[in-house]
């Protein structure tokens, strides 16, 4: 392979990772480094940086301390000849960086717009003369030097594109990496691979032997302990750990009392068992749950003390091993890039979405973090867990949330009706994946409501609970449609659960959308 990088400097935008990511995509290995980075840090990647691309950001490049990336470092890149582009921000920093002038307009452009192009410009090689395009900018670059020259204009912004093809300079105003901006990956594309040559051999072995290394440097000698949920990412992190620092972690996992049918014993014997994790923990604390959990209605209660009473045993099985293992130094998690938007932790100037997730986890156990797919989407942490030999029913399982079935058994939680919530939403997985659709599902469960209803059964009058049904397709679990099943796979999954599950004597199927409903049903 040949060795390469493009860097993408983080000016605090919304789509600043998913450059990076669609860059990766293409087949070039790319990284994210704050606008703050210094030529003394870039020097040592320098021999493998065929061209550099600047972000988009909240900021105006004429404010009073807006991010700038140093002269010198752009400089350095001009002298180099390394071609760089400039997006949104980005694209007026380089205009003012050339010379140009940028102005603050009262005409703001947000959303999808028609954009004149410049075909002949290499940018745009493929493309046609009119575009459409993601814009999103108050400011706009107004002059440009000479040697410049306008290669994109819209009807509102004269200049949404410029380059020096001698100097290897670009800027759009408009976002190729969002899916709104139909050529988008053509116009990364040509940048990647007719302006800074690129050879596009970059595959996700590279980023696993990259990562096993740099985790063995970090790591050194010192012991890690890891909170494992069963889900992909924290599997996934399991594995990598284990590859690069063998029994040296020490994975923790915690049976919390509303886990699904069979899966507890499903990751004792994966971790225990296959992948011979030597210090794989189980701490079968169910009983403490489900008594914290008693008596206890409103949602957000029991996620509280699910949450709570989980770091309390996180942290009490974390003591004991350190007693043990004094060179327990590292806590491990399964970070994700998309759980780091969420509470912006990112940038240092994006602005924040919403507080969620495992991130700021236990905060006061002094143990350094360390995070090694915190820049993956969940789609690439999928790729590697499937490389890294992890079982595709770990790999492709659907999201299960932390509060597990506690927020699926709407109202007070009792052992009699998990039960029968765990049988039925066994069923509900197994028949759907049986036909093969749950590829095509975000998430499918069952639901308990605790309401009583009439039926009758045989010659006899049952008067018993209602379970409910729950299958949707999302992208990202932001929003959601509920899923036009089969309704003979409806009918056979509501056949099972009344015969094969005491107590309920009803299934219905939620046929609403999110919004306005959610996903789980507390
Ligand atoms: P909602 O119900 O808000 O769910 O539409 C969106 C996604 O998040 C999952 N979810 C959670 N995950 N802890 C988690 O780790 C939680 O408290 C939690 N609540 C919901 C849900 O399964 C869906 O994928």
């Amino acid at each position: 392979m040949e060795e390469e990088l493009v860097l993408v400097i983080d000016f605090g935008g919304q789509y600043c990772h998913l450059i990076g990511r669609r860059i990766r995509d293409l087949g070039v290995y790319s990284e994210i480094l704050s606008y703050d980075v210094t030529l003394e840090a870039l020097k040592p990647f320098s021999q493998w940086l065929k061209g550099v691309v600047l972000s988009g950001g909240p900021s105006s490049v004429y404010e009073e301390n807006a991010p700038n990336l140093s002269a010198t470092l752009l400089d350095y890149l001009k002298n180099n000849n390394i071609p760089i582009l400039g997006l949104c921000y980005g694209h007026q920093l380089l205009a003012q960086y050339v010379g140009g002038d940028v102005i603050s307009k009262n005409l703001k452009e947000y959303g999808i717009t028609e954009c004149n192009i410049d075909i002949n410009s290499i940018l745009f090689q493929g493309l046609a003369k009119k575009e459409t395009v993601w814009m999103s900018h108050g400011d706009q670059v107004q002059n440009l030097p000479q040697g410049f020259s306008t290669i994109a204009s819209t009807e509102t912004c004269p200049i949404a594109g410029f380059s020096s093809e001698k100097e290897k300079i670009y800027g759009l105003q408009f976002h190729p990496e969002v899916q709104h901006t139909k050529s988008g990956n053509n116009i990364l594309s040509n940048f990647l691979f007719k302006i800074c040559k690129c050879s596009g051999s970059w595959v996700m072995d590279n980023w696993i032997d990259e990562t096993l290394k740099s985790i063995k440097e970090k790591i050194g000698k010192d012991h890690v302990i890891l909170g494992l949920s069963g889900g992909v990412d924290s599997s996934v992190v399991a594995t990598l750990l284990q590859k690069a620092i063998g029994d040296q972690v020490h994975p923790i996992f915690v049976n919390n009392g509303v886990l699904r049918k069979n899966e507890p014993e499903q990751v004792v014997s994966l971790f225990q068992d296959k992948l011979e994790f030597k210090n794989f923990h189980y701490i079968d604390a169910s009983e403490r749950f489900l008594k914290k959990l008693k008596g206890i209605i409103d949602p957000e209660e029991k996620r509280k003390i699910i949450a709570h009473t989980f770091i309390q045993i996180f942290e009490e099985k974390a003591a004991d091993l350190k007693d043990k293992y004094n060179d327990i130094k590292w806590l491990g998690q399964g970070t994700i890039f998309p759980d780091r938007v969420e509470t912006q932790a990112t940038s240092k100037s994006s602005a924040k979405i919403k507080s969620h997730h495992n991130v700021a986890l236990p905060s006061d156990m002094q143990l350094k973090l360390i995070e090694p797919l915190r820049d993956l989407y969940k789609d690439e942490v999928r790729q590697i867990g499937l490389k890294m030999g992890l079982p595709e029913y770990i790999v492709n399982r659907q999201p299960f949330p932390g509060p597990g079935l506690a927020v699926r058994c709407v109202g007070e939680i009792k052992e009699e009706y998990l039960k029968m919530l765990r049988e039925a939403d066994y069923i509900v997985r197994d028949e759907i994946e049986k036909t093969g659709v749950h590829k095509n599902l975000w998430q499918y469960f069952a639901i308990f409501l605790p309401i009583q209803n009439v039926g009758v059964m045989g010659d006899f009058r049952t008067y018993e609970y209602i379970c409910a049904i729950r299958a949707v397709q999302s992208k990202d679990a932001m929003t959601a449609n509920f899923a036009k099943l089969d309704w003979t796979l409806l009918e056979r999954i509501s056949t099972r659960i009344i015969n094969e599950v005491k107590g309920f004597n009803r299934v219905v199927y939620d046929i609403s959308n999110k919004p306005p409903s959610t996903i789980e049903f507390e």
